[in-house]
């Protein structure tokens, strides 16, 4: 297992670019099932996440070849069932379910178990899929979905007890386009994660339209065909390099990023006292000469992204006054609290709630990672932290950030990685 040693000290600044965003390439290598032809997705970020999901196609019967970025999937003939020890790895994988349920008529796929950030339930998901007309069975850790005949549009309700589901989402639109008739999805997430999915089906042939707003119609097809995409950027690592530079930087340009995908937090940072400037696809960010701390509440989109609630907390460590940081999302996702705790973080939870207080330095000390985000923060909380932080379980990181290490080594950051 991989770990991190940050020296804490070093200024930012220079240019990096932004990947394609993982949690859009995910979907979008899932939909490329819904064909026969082959499809040519674009900016797939090199990470593991991806890396499982390539692997999971494959091992259904998709042919995969993978370049620089870019995955070429023909998934000519293509079984039901999602192997167990690929699927356990990612969560992300039940996005599989729908188009093999559309395709074949039916689907396999173990249910995903429990994970750090929370109950991850995937009651929304199946309830789609039921609506569409599908039996639903979970049996010895799987959840099988079949249709006896065809998958019929429906007009249902996806809003849970914590508002939309990406993925739930998803998984129902990508099953309904090639459903007979209309199906409507009232509080269907408006993620941009699921707009691009919906772009890339659009461009397959699907009849899809209000993605982006809360009520998506679907008119179902015949068949889908094959096509090319280019993912949008990844709007959460946009996000984790602006609050580098806002805790470490003097002129960090961010290039190949969507300003408006990020306008809950680049408006957080304003309220910090960051400046960011604006230049078409880039933006530039450097440390307040006055920081302050704000209140952020996570929210699905357009809201403040729960993706970046972990790394706000790592700003607001070292920001003078106090922070309110409010989970409404994945209320126990603060595993980076303790972690940030003893590195003389002084922060105090009050059910979903953290309440920050700004101290003038945090020390480096030995931490571990445990999820994709809080990795990030703690590797971030390092950056001036005194002496070295070393982040444990490199793993949760590499999962989602197509190397961090080296793109923040390039902006002067003064890490090193020791293979384990
Ligand atoms: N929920 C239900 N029932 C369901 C599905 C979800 O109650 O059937 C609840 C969840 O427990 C949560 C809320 O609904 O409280 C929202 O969860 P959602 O389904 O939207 O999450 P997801 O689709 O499984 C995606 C991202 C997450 C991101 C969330 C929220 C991918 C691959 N994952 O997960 O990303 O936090 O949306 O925006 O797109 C990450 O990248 O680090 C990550 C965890």
């Amino acid at each position: 297992m991989d770990t991190l040693i940050v020296t804490g000290g070093a200024e930012l600044s220079g240019t990096v670019n932004i990947s394609g965003s993982k949690n859009a390439s995910l979907p979008i290598l899932a939909a490329t099932l819904l064909t026969q032809e082959p499809c040519t997705i674009r900016r797939v970020p090199d990470v593991s996440d991806t890396n499982y999901m390539v692997q999971i196609l494959a091992n259904l019967g998709a042919e995969v070849e993978r370049a620089s970025g870019t995955v070429i999937v023909k998934a000519e003939q293509v079984k039901s069932e999602a192997p167990y020890d690929l699927v356990r790895k990612m969560r992300a994988s039940i996005c599989v379910m729908g188009p093999l349920l559309a395709r074949l008529g039916e689907a396999s796929v173990s249910l995903p178990g429990g994970c750090v950030i929370g109950d991850r339930p995937v009651d929304l998901h199946l309830r789609g899929l039921e609506e569409l007309g599908a039996e639903v069975q979970v049996e010895g850790g799987d959840i099988l979905v079949r249709a006896d005949g065809e998958i019929v549009g429906k007009e249902m309700s996806l809003r849970g007890r914590y508002g939309s589901t990406v993925l739930g989402t998803d998984n129902v639109m990508m099953a309904a386009v090639l459903a007979k008739g209309r199906t409507v999805i009232e509080g269907a997430a408006a993620e941009p994660e699921v707009v691009d999915l919906a772009d890339f089906l659009n461009k397959m042939g699907a009849r899809i339209e209000g993605a982006g707003t809360r009520r998506m119609v679907i008119d179902g097809v015949e068949e889908l065909h094959g096509a090319e995409h280019t993912v949008i950027p990844d709007r959460i690592e946009a996000g984790t390099f602006l609050a580098a530079g806002a805790i470490a930087g003097k002129d960090v340009t961010l290039k190949r990023v969507n300003r408006e995908h990020l306008t809950s937090v680049t408006e957080a940072l304003d309220r910090c006292g960051c400046q960011i400037g604006f230049n078409g696809e880039s933006m530039t960010i450097s440390r307040a000469s006055n920081p302050a701390g704000c209140n952020i509440v996570t929210a699905p989109y357009p809201g403040f992204p729960t993706d970046m609630q972990a790394q706000m907390c790592a700003l607001f460590a070292t920001t003078p006054g106090i922070s309110v940081v409010t989970e409404t999302i994945f209320p126990q996702r603060f595993m980076h609290v303790a972690e940030m705790k003893r590195m003389g973080a002084d922060i105090e939870m009050e059910g979903p709630t953290a309440v920050v207080r700004g101290v003038e330095r945090l020390s480096g000390a030995p931490v571990m990672a445990s999820d994709l985000r809080a990795s990030a923060a703690l590797v971030l909380a390092g950056l001036t932290a005194a002496g070295e932080t070393q982040v444990n379980r490199l793993y949760h990181i590499d999962r989602g950030y197509e190397h961090i290490d080296e793109k923040l080594i390039t902006l002067g950051a003064k890490m090193q990685r020791v293979k384990g």
